[in-house]
């Protein structure tokens, strides 16, 4: 009921519309509508009553609500329906939110979203910081019916939707994607993917990926280890928004659940192609990191499993599935 009203003030906005008239719509007393608008402003929504006029929606906060979200996305598997995002204001990690979920049978498509996480994690045990309401911070569900293998692919589909959907909203930033999953803009980081799966022998039985997107963040707002290192799209648009954290949100969703249905209906190519389009690790000078392996070479090719091949200084050549790009090109740090 509570998102019905809001969808008739927003249609409504900037006239007012009386407390009569809502009832009339939704057919509902007036008491109820009372209670409701009470409940929207309770939630950030900066309603106006007039005893005169009736009601009018002055304002939406910056929040990352399902309602927000959802408003025309169309999409076919991830947050078809507003009811698969779930919206908190503080969690521990979205991923270990959604992994509960996922457990209790949530449907494939359900996504975590929080304004900010006291526990977000990153790649390779590291710790994610997510300051209240200054990124995008959300976990996907997905529960393909494919081999193991292909797992990766899942990362480099979240990697080209990303870097689609900045580009996208903010065209004048060139977001590229650092093997296997960073975004960097002008060689900083501004999002992180983490995938996790549960999985038994060779058959998955969910995936959930994760994605950190510093938005609003300015320098104050990273570790010190972090500066020179980290950006934000505020921080590499001038300082200017011109979309909000919720339009990025729902253009990744988006771009995602466009990638996936291309990748069900026609395999892995088409995501190799965008990968491959939109990287900055391709034909440079490479220092890996793998399981306290060191390597250096050039980055030649990614295989159809998403690994990355590396000729190394003698010439021969080698696979890796996973591992951490160190240093890129002349040597500068790559994070
Ligand atoms: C990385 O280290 O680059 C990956 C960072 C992934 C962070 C995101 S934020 C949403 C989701 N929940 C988490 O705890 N981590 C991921």
């Amino acid at each position: 009921m509570k998102g019905l009203i809001l969808k008739l003030l927003k249609d409504t906005a900037p006239s007012y519309l009386s407390g009569e008239e809502i009832a009339g719509k939704l057919k509902i007393s007036r008491t109820a509508v009372w209670k409701n608008i009470k409940s929207l402003q309770k939630s950030g929504y900066n309603v106006e009553g007039s005893p005169r006029l009736g009601y009018r929606l002055l304002e939406v906060p910056d929040l990352l609500y399902p309602a927000e979200i959802s408003e025309g996305l169309k999409t076919r598997v991830i947050a078809k329906r507003p009811d698969l995002i779930h919206h908190f204001m503080e969690v521990d990690s979205t991923n270990n939110r959604l992994k509960e979920l996922a457990e209790e049978g949530a449907p494939e498509g359900t996504v975590v979203i929080a304004e900010e996480q006291t526990g977000g994690k990153g790649r390779l045990g590291r710790t994610w910081i997510s300051p209240r309401s200054k990124g995008i911070w959300l976990s996907v569900l997905l529960r393909p019916a494919k081999p193991l293998e292909e797992i990766s692919v899942f990362t480099l589909l979240t990697a080209v939707a990303v870097a689609r959907s900045i580009r996208n909203k903010f065209p004048g930033i060139v977001a590229g994607i650092k093997w296997p999953n960073d975004i960097l803009i002008k060689g900083r980081k501004v999002c992180g993917i983490l995938t996790e799966l549960k999985a038994e022998a060779d058959r998955l039985h969910y995936l959930i990926t994760g994605i950190g997107l510093n938005f609003n963040s300015t320098d104050y707002d990273f570790p010190p280890e972090l500066k020179g290192r980290a950006t934000s799209i505020l921080l590499e648009n001038n300082g200017q928004l011109l979309h909000s954290r919720k339009e990025l949100a729902g253009e990744i969703l988006r771009e995602m659940d466009v990638m996936y249905q291309k990748y069900l209906t026609s395999g892995s190519g088409e995501i190799l192609l965008q990968w491959k389009t939109l990287n900055i690790t391709l034909g440079r000078e490479v220092t890996i990191q793998n399981l306290g392996e060191t390597f250096s070479g050039k980055a030649l090719d990614i295989d159809q499993c998403g690994a990355l091949i590396v000729a190394g200084n003698d010439g021969k050549k080698k696979r890796f599935v996973a591992g951490e790009i160190i240093t890129f090109g002349t040597g500068e740090a790559a994070h």
